[in-house]
């Protein structure tokens, strides 16, 4: 099988000299669930930012379904791989949920009618087509981060990015989101600090430490050697 996503030697340092990554090796399978676990600033944000091409290696590659992520391949690159941000607010900016989940579509060329379809589709998809009219910010925090992911999955993505998707959510909606996530067959990487969650969604983690991937292992394994 050859992998979805694939890191080689990525670094980044960042413009005010900060080594965020320090020479990266990583990959996931089509279909695979990896959470990536680890400390604070250990550059997990700055990884998951090379995935689609908002940040540029400064040595090293990505390789994303074949395509390096290079300039001329971000479009299709960034249909391939979907963010879900941390905070959903940063997402979320169209008059209407609706509106905002079929945003996507429109931009990649859709015509209106099949956007709006499709927008519905996955708003059902993600048990929020109740509140198609609605304004994004009059959503609470579970539901803000369902119509992120609902306006991921309308471009089709074959793996999905999730920086700390639990945040700003209370026990319920955690549990909420781990069902949805459970239930979506693409490729996933989780970002998160809640090992339960975690656990929700798969057995493998790797352990980033200092820009670097100290290792991969189950969770279980990972939390044992790192104490975390
Ligand atoms: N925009 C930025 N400019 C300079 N340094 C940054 C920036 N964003 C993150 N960093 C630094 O890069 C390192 C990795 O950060 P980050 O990728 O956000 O870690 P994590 O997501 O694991 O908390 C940290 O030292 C952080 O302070
Ligand atoms: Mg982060």
């Amino acid at each position: 099988m050859s992998a979805i996503i694939q890191a080689k030697g990525l670094r980044y340092s960042y413009e005010d000299g900060t080594e965020a990554l320090k020479g990266i090796d990583f990959e996931l399978q089509p279909g695979e669930t990896v959470a990536l676990l680890g400390a604070n600033g250990s550059g997990k944000t700055t990884f998951a930012l090379h995935l689609n091409g908002l940040l540029k290696a400064t040595a090293g590659s990505v390789v994303v379904d074949g395509l390096e992520v290079k300039e001329s391949n971000l479009k299709a690159i960034r249909r391939r791989v979907g963010l879900v941000f941390q905070d959903s607010d940063n997402q979320l900016f169209m008059p209407t949920v609706l509106e905002d989940v079929a945003f996507g579509p429109l931009a990649a060329g859709m015509a209106a009618d099949l956007a709006m379809e499709r927008a519905q589709q996955v708003l059902e998809q993600v048990g929020m087509a109740h509140k198609a009219g609605k304004a994004p910010w009059h959503l609470s925090a579970g539901e803000k981060k369902r119509v992120a992911i609902a306006g991921i999955l309308a471009e089709e993505p074959k793996v999905l990015v999730l920086d700390e998707p639990t945040t700003f959510l209370d026990p319920p909606g955690q549990r909420a989101l781990a069902a949805l996530l459970a239930d979506l067959p693409q490729a996933k990487i989780l970002i998160t600090h809640d090992v339960p969650f975690a656990e929700r969604l798969t057995d493998t983690a790797v352990f980033f430490r200092e820009g670097r991937i100290a290792a991969r292992n189950s969770i279980a394994a990972i939390v044992r050697e790192f104490d975390w």
